[in-house]
């Protein structure tokens, strides 16, 4: 089996085309290199280019002989979809339709796809279910559930089948720390507090400390991108075995709040966190975590890496890779 990657010299995508090689499948990684990096896919097969770059998917699926497919490229942005709408709108929507077509009318009918807890807004309660109302506050999180939507159709009219996977919070590296988030492109709090702990920004700051949780800080679910890589492998697998299209949550169940966060990295890296607090970001919800029980019972995944597993393993790597693969 060979596996098209599009996004794999990303983040997520990078760490995930390791282990679905070493998994047994062959792959075929693709992707502009805009948000990537060529030293990210190693001796992988590459291909630089776009998804909706028609022809080319067409080549590449024929060449390697693909049968499966795993999305990730997009832009990710949520601040930048904001201002510039019709960027998200032409790359992420009308490239990912423009991919499935074209991997239609090769027979490819297996993809497994990067879809975000963002597509639930500020949830209603928690733990999140698959089935609670889906409420986009950004033109990010609409330009995911708009892709969910498209495999919806496809799924329905054609055989083509997918996975829809809702990622809470990736977060951490490689377990060797050559694979890892750049903190120079990165909105996440995880990169933000390391570099604030290696001295590379003057403090972090903490956007609200008054909410309504334990200590007055947001509470999200983070996931460590091994554990996140694993969760592909398990939807490739089910898929193979003929399983129908399915949406599942990608999370651990438990909240985090900030202040956990830098508690953890202090006491993981024996450092103090310098942080500041500032107001609350609009839109930012108090709490939203996972209820990760659809993805245990359909594929039998949970996962298997703690807090301290995602601080030392971001530790590592941002100590080593202060400029991320430019390093
Ligand atoms: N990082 C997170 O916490 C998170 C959470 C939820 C969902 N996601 C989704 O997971 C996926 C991967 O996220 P990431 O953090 O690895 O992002 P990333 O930016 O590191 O990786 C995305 C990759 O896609 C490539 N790309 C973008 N548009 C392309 C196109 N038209 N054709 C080919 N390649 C293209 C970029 O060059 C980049 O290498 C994205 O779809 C993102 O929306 C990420």
């Amino acid at each position: 089996m060979t596996v098209l990657i599009t996004g794999g010299a990303g983040y997520i995508g990078s760490i995930t085309t390791r282990l679905i090689r070493a998994s047994g499948r062959g792959v075929v990684v693709l992707d502009t290199l805009e948000n990537g990096h060529r030293k990210a896919v190693g001796d992988a097969p590459f291909v630089q280019g776009d998804i909706a770059d028609s022809d080319l998917i067409a080549r590449v699926v024929a060449e390697h002989g693909v049968d499966e497919v795993v999305h990730f490229a997009a832009y990710k942005a949520v601040g930048e979809s904001m201002s510039n709408p019709g960027k998200y709108f032409n790359n992420n929507v009308t490239g990912s339709q423009k991919l499935f077509e074209a991997l239609h009318q090769a027979g490819v009918t297996r993809v497994v796809f990067s879809s975000t807890a963002a597509v639930y807004g500020t949830p209603q309660s928690v733990p999140v279910r698959e089935t609670d109302a889906l409420s986009c506050e950004s033109v990010y999180a609409e330009t995911k559930l708009m892709i969910e939507k498209t495999l919806g159709w496809y799924s329905q009219t054609t055989d083509m089948r997918n996975v829809c996977l809702r990622y809470f919070n990736a977060a951490g590296a490689s377990d060797d720390s050559t694979l890892g988030e750049d903190w120079r492109f990165s909105q996440n709090l995880i990169p933000h507090v390391m570099k604030a702990v290696l001295g590379f920004a003057p403090a972090l700051t903490v956007f609200g400390n008054d909410f309504p949780t334990p200590d007055g800080t947001g509470v999200r679910d983070y996931i460590h991108v091994e554990d996140l890589a694993r969760a592909h492998v398990a939807a490739l697998d089910y898929l193979a075995k003929g399983g129908h299209s399915i949406t599942c949550n990608v999370g651990t169940g438990h909240g985090t709040s900030v202040m956990d966060i830098i508690a953890t990295t202090e006491r993981v890296t024996g450092k103090k966190v310098p942080y500041e607090i500032a107001g609350r970001r609009a839109g930012d919800p108090s709490e939203c975590y996972a209820d990760p029980r659809r993805i245990n019972e359909t594929f039998g995944w949970s996962p298997t890496r703690s807090l301290d597993d995602i601080i030392s393993s971001a530790y590592a790597w941002h100590t080593s890779h202060p400029h991320g693969h430019d390093s």
